[in-house]
């Protein structure tokens, strides 16, 4: 079947009690249970709920994986699946992941014996030559957030599948509708639920998704023992968002791309990073690797004083951290997003003072470009 069927059935069968074609919340701790050792597969909800079931099986299901784990957060997913790693393990990771990635892996994780490099991972030769002994696992975010630098991951598995280093692809930029990590040959997803796969702005969650048996069970063993579980009703929202994600996904390509032509064009925009535009350097690969461009982009404004007088000025758009959803969100990651990364690293990463962020939503293209029009009027000389 293909993408949208997908998202519309997979893992959601009615209801066996009463036929209901949606999914119900199963808002229970806990299960009746028939005499000793006699139950029908769920004994309590950390282990297992029917909804939550639902939504992992259909996020399996969307990335073309064998099984998916739903979690309270992006985050919680992304350290649920560090947690398949022991002490001395080595990490290689892009050097220009999501802050509070980072600020997991440096300031957490590092405590308890896992060691992380950071390389330039649009270059796959520098994941080559940072790759040890030790090395299990190799971590992307592509495209980066926020300035929508890409790896190659087809290059990427071609250089950690002969050594058995795990690829993990954070895909909440793309979405699965847009970018398919496991085709491509990585061995895990992982996802903020909260972002484009939920796309309303009302739940936060996380999902990892996996091939590898051994990897399946061990992380399945991980969720119910860390127990940062996605709740039922999490677990409903971001299965009714999943049913509308090729739509959502289309829209906010096509807005994306109108948004990202008009900050190019604009006379006081120094420059504008998207992946779908002629002028980024990776273009050929965004093409190539991904069946879209999404609706993330950046654009520097030239100081700080600018970017906070658009940010100041925007009507239509949502000054805020998050994005995915169906509201245009504009944010400015060196305070916000980004402000755990050293100035001297964000410097370096071209997470400048003047950035800006938009999540372009699914407005009328021409209200949100309106929208910035105005705002960029007013942007100092
Ligand atoms: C690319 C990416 N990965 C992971 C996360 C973390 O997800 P959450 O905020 O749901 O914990 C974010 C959050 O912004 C993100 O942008």
């Amino acid at each position: 079947m293909k993408f949208s069927t997908i998202a519309i059935h997979a893992g959601q069968e009615p209801d066996p009690t009463t036929g209901a074609v949606t999914v119900p919340i199963y808002q229970t701790s806990t299960y009746a249970q028939e005499g000793l050792g006699k139950h029908k597969g769920f004994e309590y909800a950390r282990t297992q709920n029917p909804t939550r079931m639902a939504l992992e099986r259909n996020l399996a299901a969307l990335e073309g994986g064998k099984a998916g784990y739903c979690f309270a957060s992006g985050m919680a997913a992304i350290n649920a699946t560090m947690t398949l790693l022991a002490a001395g393990d080595h990490v290689v990771v892009s050097d220009n992941t999501y802050g509070g990635t980072f600020r997991l892996f440096d300031k957490v994780l590092k405590n308890f014996g896992l060691e992380f490099s950071y390389v330039d991972t649009r270059y796959p030769q520098r994941i080559e030559a940072a790759v040890r002994p030790e090395t299990r696992m190799v971590f992307v975010e592509t495209p980066t957030n926020p300035v929508m630098s890409l790896t190659d991951i087809r290059a990427v598995a071609a250089i950690t599948r002969p050594r058995s280093i795990r690829l993990v692809v954070d895909n909440t930029f793309m979405s699965p509708y847009f970018q398919r990590p496991l085709e491509l040959g990585a061995d895990i997803v992982v996802h903020s639920t909260t972002k484009y796969l939920n796309g309303h702005s009302d739940s936060v969650g996380g999902a990892v998704i996996l091939n590898d048996d051994e990897d399946i069970r061990k992380l399945a063993f991980i969720q119910n023992s860390a127990g940062a579980i996605l709740s039922p009703m999490d677990s409903w929202l971001v299965m009714r968002g999943t049913k509308t994600l090729s739509v959502r996904m289309r829209q906010h390509d096509e807005n994306g791309r109108r948004v990202a032509q008009f900050l190019f064009e604009h006379p006081r925009v120094k420059e504008v990073y998207y992946p779908g535009l002629k002028s980024h350097p990776q273009h050929d690969l965004a093409s190539r690797q991904m069946s879209g461009f999404g609706a993330m982009i950046s654009f520097e404004t030239g100081s700080l004083a600018r970017a906070a007088q658009v940010l100041a000025s925007v009507r239509l758009c949502t000054t805020g951290e998050s994005l995915g959803g169906v509201e245009t969100l504009i944010s400015h990651p060196a305070t916000m997003t980004h402000a755990s990364v050293p100035e001297q690293e964000r410097n370096r990463l071209g997470i400048t003072d003047g950035l800006v962020r938009i999540s372009v939503g699914i407005e009328d293209a021409d209200d949100i470009i309106a929208d910035l029009d105005q705002a960029l009027a007013k942007m100092g000389e």
